[in-house]
């Protein structure tokens, strides 16, 4: 007949137990740093080779890692940097590319991407060069790609701020500032685009 007397006595001693949950005793949020555990490189007896970090079971990826063609999430391929964007180019992308490299690039390279920026005036060592005129003009795609993932001597990365589409919005518009500066070639416009150019300028 025990359990049949306990219950009340547990369900009486709810109210009560509820009151107490703020002065119980003090949690313990070392404990975890306190706990018996291994430093790194220490010896861990009961592995056969002793060591106490471990691999990865294979095939983990890093949770930062993107995955995918190497041209797009590198910007290269065995070792070489991608001549063209390898992304599909539209409108939005160019749009989403200004913003975002108004935002990270511009305050050093300029707005007009020719290294006119109060941050270049002022940066005595070496300068943001010039993204519109030589050597950046003749950059393969990849090589402006990789100078954003990875960054570049003095200049750090924005692989934090920017991801795999983002980056290439951002060389996409690059691209578009060094055409506007430096003019396109009649001859390399989409049809629709030349036929108008040359009703408007004749
Ligand atoms: C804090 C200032 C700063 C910002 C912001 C910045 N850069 Fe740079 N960038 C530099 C400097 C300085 C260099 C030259 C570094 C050197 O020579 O050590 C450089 C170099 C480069 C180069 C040439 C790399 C090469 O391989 O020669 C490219 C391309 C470039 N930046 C693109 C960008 C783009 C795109 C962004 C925006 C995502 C950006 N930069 C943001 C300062 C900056």
């Amino acid at each position: 007949m025990k359990p049949i007397v306990a219950l009340p006595l547990v369900l009486a001693a709810c109210p009560l137990l509820a009151s107490c949950e703020n002065s119980g005793p003090e949690r313990d949020f070392e404990r975890m740093v306190n706990q018996a555990h291994f430093e790194y490189y220490e010896e861990a007896p009961f592995f056969e080779d002793r060591r106490v970090m471990r691999d990865p079971p294979e095939g983990t990826v890093p949770r930062e890692r993107f995955v995918g063609p190497p041209e797009v999430t590198n910007g290269m391929v065995d070792g070489a940097f991608v001549e063209a964007i390898p992304v599909p180019l539209s409108r939005p992308m160019l749009d989403d590319g200004r913003k975002r490299y108004e935002i990270f690039c511009a305050p050093c390279h300029g707005v007009g991407g020719d290294g006119v920026s109060v941050v270049a005036h002022n940066m005595e060592l070496r300068k943001p060069p010039s993204l519109v005129a030589a050597p950046v003009l003749d950059y393969p795609a990849g090589r402006v790609y990789q100078a954003i993932a990875q960054g570049y001597g003095l200049m750090p990365t924005y692989g934090q701020e920017l991801g795999v589409e983002e980056r290439w919005s951002v060389v996409a518009y690059v691209r578009a500032l060094q055409l506007r500066t430096n003019g396109v070639a009649v001859d390399t416009l989409p049809e629709p685009v030349r036929a108008r150019m040359q009703k408007e300028l004749r």
